[in-house]
């Protein structure tokens, strides 16, 4: 439906309605957009290695005043090979004056290592186009050296978060810096790579009404020789950090009285101390957040098993930081206010982690930033479920990741839009590919892993294969991992491609074997993806035969060594059902043959059943199920028995994709009598489940409230009569106002029941509602009304109503915009596009006179009105409107044609799929049918 994407969520109206609530009702876990993400983006100006840094002495000076600052770096260098230069980087707004470099070359030979000779500095200049920062020596310096160069330099003080910034909260201001990823060259000139990792020792002026935090604890504070009212605090030196990690707050902070040492454990060391701060009169809100920063410390400290080499780490609560996520220095880390109010602890986790991996152990280059980052996510998790057991997730985690994973590139063209949102995607699917590598090599073989990984790569930096190999050795120690394998093989087939498979299981029950097949997961049609034979996968096999259920074990039976096809045997007998990849531990949807699936359907439909399968797994069985028929898979009668059991089922996790599946098979059955007949099952397989969940109650869970609701929509939209009254009694109040132009009492999703079921005349009043809607009043309610009256209906006479009186009516109050609106929401239901396309062929002569030549709005006429089609029905009157009118659509002329191109592909579902569908819902209907409301 390659329309469909052009027009986005604006030419889904009713979908939009539903999909947002469907959003609101199932929050995702909310993660901010990580730039880290974006960071291979990040142009490459790499220094050479003739020279590199042992440490650095740095004075910074500030002035807030005039948004400026200055200061002095003193560089301890070693000359790798002879060199008459040395290359740093600087950015374009960093102001250094090569007369005043002074290069010292220390007399190492000398027993006296004080003696020391000035080496004359040509000139210094900047690389072209890149923050590269040159100095040319007079002299070449000989391999072995040692030397000592100064740089003074100044810079500019900025209003948002890249280098050293400025903020205010209140009536104060403060300074705080964010030199991630590679923003250190804004604030003072230095070897700016992850990999130069040197100590620093760094002091920095403040006024003296003020405070300052840096990396380290402050050592000692003197009177500023000059300023009046200003001090110089000296800190501690910092252990070998990369120049990104380095960071510091200058505010009127005030720590949180209630400090503690976290000293319980005696296994570990007592040391960092953790500290919060706030600004004076908010410090003491944040006492929980100090408690949770300090659970999860503990909790990461015990994962790793080991302290991070650093006395103290202060948290810093900023209310209105101008950064995008929190900036996570060494020692300490700053969160705007809204990162916390959530009050989890995975956000806490998350950014402690990158202590340790980040900052600690940090990736060699940006490149490699999207593992740390899926890394510290699944860590973040994993630490969550070792605190609260999951609760904070809601079983929302690794769920909603999934599920828009799973959607996204089963697409034939994923990503065809935003870069950013890939590298994102990219992370994610890592994520989960670790978290298949806890399952499958165990979590003792991946803890033990990784701490070795954290051991051998402190101070330094790390590839990803750096953390595989640590992952393969530890396994294969372990015989978690066969030891021909290695994880890097694994992980790379995983991440080559931005594709996931689906795995295919026919048992053969005389022989009581299984045939195990992979291919490209394709759910959006036609499946003719390029070079697809070529995807191949290391595909874990983790296998449950009703015999003998254990869904702790996640050991693979076998793994699918990127082979397309193999045969397992020992399966169980014919009339046990098997189950693979349980909970999701790979992120693969699996299919198996009808009658696997039937016994599944049947067993879970029994107490037992229920009670023996877990959440995770319940639920990837049926969002499996209905993604492959969807996908043309799997018979759709299938796909429909596995709902049968949700009659029984209460888990607010295992209903999550059951709307979705009604929201997109609903809009995919393109025929008014089987729409009919799906809506009357939607109403059967929610009823129970609606009346079950009773009123709302005071202090009751959110899944609870947010199941309620969006059960409440469907069943809405469904016809269920208790809410069309409750609708149609609100809706009353309002055509009984004294002016009901003023105000709209209605809440929101009653009014498209109304539209939908309600009668001419309460359409009618909407329609006036619309019309005489006062500028006064605020757009978006009259743009909401205006998309439910188009989007709703399904009765022709309201959709001719609307029609004539926005498209033919001279002098109508509907503006152009209105009509885009109209068209585009008409295509939400089967009523709506056959209703418009009648309307438009029947009234062709007048309507094309007073469009054509506005070409944007016939255009999106006719692809509305022709566009949305699936069935031969639908394919044949598109096109003999094609015929009747050729040469005369003008604009529109490839649009229709592409219209007719489109259809043809949906044809071929619709026939293949709708008669299966029809027959199922009959059958049920017949059995069911005492049952509906
Ligand atoms: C420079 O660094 C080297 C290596 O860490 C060290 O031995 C030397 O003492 C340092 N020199 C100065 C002047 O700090
Ligand atoms: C900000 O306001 C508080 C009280 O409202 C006052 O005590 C404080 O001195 C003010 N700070 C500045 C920097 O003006
Ligand atoms: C401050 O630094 C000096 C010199 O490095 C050291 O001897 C002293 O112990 C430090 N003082 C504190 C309070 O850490
Ligand atoms: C890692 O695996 C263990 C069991 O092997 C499991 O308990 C834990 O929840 C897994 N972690 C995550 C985040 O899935
Ligand atoms: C669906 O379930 C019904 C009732 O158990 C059964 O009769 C029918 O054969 C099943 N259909 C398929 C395709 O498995
Ligand atoms: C069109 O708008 C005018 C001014 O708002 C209003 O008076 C008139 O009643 C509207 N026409 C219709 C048909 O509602």
């Amino acid at each position: 439906m390659g329309f469909l994407k052009l027009q986005g969520c604006s030419a889904l109206i009713y979908f939009c309605l539903l999909f947002s609530v469907y959003e609101a009702g199932h929050v995702t876990i909310k993660r901010s957009i990580d730039p880290s993400a974006s960071y291979p983006l990040i142009t490459d100006d790499r220094l050479p290695k003739d020279v590199i840094p042992q440490s650095y002495d740095i004075h910074l000076e500030p002035k807030i005043e005039e948004n400026a600052f200055s200061g002095i770096i003193k560089m301890n260098l070693t000359w790798k090979s002879d060199s008459k230069k040395i290359s740093i980087h600087a950015h374009f707004n960093l102001d250094i004056n090569d007369k005043k470099i002074v290069l010292r070359k220390i007399n190492t030979n000398n027993s006296d290592s004080q003696l020391s000779e000035n080496i004359s500095v040509v000139r210094g200049s900047r690389f072209p186009k890149k923050t590269i920062y040159i100095i040319y020596l007079k002299e070449a310096i000989k391999e072995g050296s040692e030397c000592i160069l100064e740089i003074p330099f100044e810079g500019s003080i900025w209003e948002s978060g890249e280098g050293l910034f400025k903020g205010s909260y209140s009536n104060w201001t403060y300074l705080a810096t964010y030199l991630r990823p590679n923003n250190a060259r804004r604030l003072f000139p230095c070897f700016d790579e992850p990999g130069f990792k040197v100590p620093f020792t760094v002091s920095i002026t403040r006024p003296s009404h003020l405070f300052t935090i840096f990396n380290t604890p402050l050592n000692r504070t003197i009177n500023h020789s000059t300023l009046k009212d200003y001090v110089i605090d000296y800190f501690e030196t910092t252990p070998p950090m990369s120049a990104f990690t380095f960071g510091f707050v200058t505010a009127n902070l005030k720590k949180l009285q209630n400090e503690i040492k976290l000293d319980e454990d005696t296994s570990i060391q007592t040391e960092p101390v953790l500290s919060l701060w706030g600004f004076e009169d908010n410090a003491n809100q944040f006492k929980e957040i100090h408690q949770k920063v300090i659970i999860v410390h503990k909790a990461i400290q015990r994962y790793f098993n080991v302290s991070l080499p650093l006395s103290k780490i202060d948290v810093v609560v900023i209310p209105e930081l101008q950064v995008v996520r929190p900036v996570d220095n060494w020692g300490l880390l700053l969160f705007k206010e809204s990162d916390l109010t959530q009050n989890r602890y995975y956000d806490i986790a998350q950014e402690l982690i990158y202590q340790w991996i980040g900052s600690w152990v940090t990736p060699e280059w940006w490149t490699d930033a999207h593992l740390n980052k899926a890394l510290a996510s699944f860590l973040a998790a994993d630490i969550v479920f070792k605190i609260d057991g999951g609760i904070e997730f809601n079983g929302k985690y690794p769920m909603t990741t999934l599920y828009s994973i799973y959607y996204e590139f089963s697409k034939r063209y994923p990503h065809s839009r935003i870069t950013a949102m890939k590298q994102e995607t990219i992370s994610y699917k890592l994520e989960l590919v670790i978290r298949m590598l806890n399952f499958t090599l165990g979590k003792d073989s991946f803890q033990r892993g990784l701490r070795t990984f954290i051991e051998e790569h402190q101070y330094k930096t790390f590839v990803g294969n750096d953390l595989w190999s640590a992952l393969t050795k530890q396994a294969t120690m372990h015989g978690t991992l066969n030891s021909q394998y290695h994880v890097d093989d694994i992980v790379d087939s995983w991440f080559a491609i931005h594709r996931l498979p689906v795995v295919t299981v026919r048992r053969d029950y005389e022989k009581r074997t299984a045939a195990v097949q992979q291919k490209l997961y394709l759910r959006e049609r036609p499946h003719d993806v390029p070079e697809q034979e070529k995807m191949l996968w290391w595909i874990p096999i983790v296998l449950n035969r009703q015999d003998a259920l254990n869904f702790s074990n996640c050991t693979p039976y076998v793994w699918m060594e990127r082979s397309r096809e193999m045969t397992i045997d020992n399966m169980p007998p014919s009339d046990q059902f098997i189950i693979v990849n349980q909970e999701e531990i790979g992120p693969f949807p699996v299919n198996y043959d009808e009658r696997n699936w039937q016994m599944l359907s049947k067993f879970l439909q029994t107490e037992t059943g229920r009670t023996l399968v877990p959440t995770y797994t319940r639920s990837k069985l049926l969002h499996d199920a209905w993604n492959l028929a969807y996908a043309g898979d799997l018979s759709f009668a299938t796909a429909l028995n596995m709902t049968l059991f949700m009659k029984f089922e209460r888990n607010h996790i295992v209903w999550n994709p059951v709307f979705t599946f009604i929201d997109q098979i609903g809009r995919h059955i393109d025929m008014p009598e089987v729409h009919k007949r799906f809506e009357e099952y939607v109403l059967i397989l929610l009823t129970p489940l609606y009346e079950d969940l009773g009123a709302e109650t005071e202090g009751e869970d959110n899944w609870k409230t947010d199941l309620r609701s969006l059960t409440k929509r469907f069943l809405c939209g469904a016809g269920y009569r208790p809410c069309i009254e409750e609708a149609k009694n609100a809706y009353s109040v309002w055509q009984h106002l004294p002016d009901p132009n003023l105000e709209n009492p209605v809440p929101n999703h009653y009014i498209c029941p109304i539209f939908k079921w309600g009668s001419m005349e309460e359409f009618q009043f909407g329609i006036e509602r619309v019309l005489q809607f006062p500028k006064s009043r605020k757009q978006n309610e009259r743009t909401y009304l205006l998309k439910t009256l188009a989007g709703c209906p399904t009765q022709p006479e309201k959709i001719i109503r609307l029609l004539e009186q926005s498209t033919l009516e001279e002098n109508s109050n509907f503006t152009e915009n209105d009509q885009f609106l109209i068209y585009s929401s008409l295509t939400a239901t089967s009523s709506g596009h056959y209703t418009l396309l009648k309307f438009l062929s029947g009234n062709w002569t007048t309507i094309r006179e007073k469009l054509i030549n506005n070409t944007n709005l016939w255009d999106h006429l006719i692809g509305s009105a022709t566009g949305f089609f699936l069935t031969q029905k639908g394919y044949n009157m598109v096109h003999q409107l094609y015929e009747e009118h050729a040469g005369e659509f003008g604009s529109a002329q490839h649009i229709i044609e592409k219209s007719l191109r489109n259809i043809k592909e949906e044809v071929l579902w619709s026939e293949e799929n709708l008669p299966v569908i029809e027959t199922w819902l009959n059958n049920f209907l017949s059995k069911n049918s005492s049952n509906s409301s």
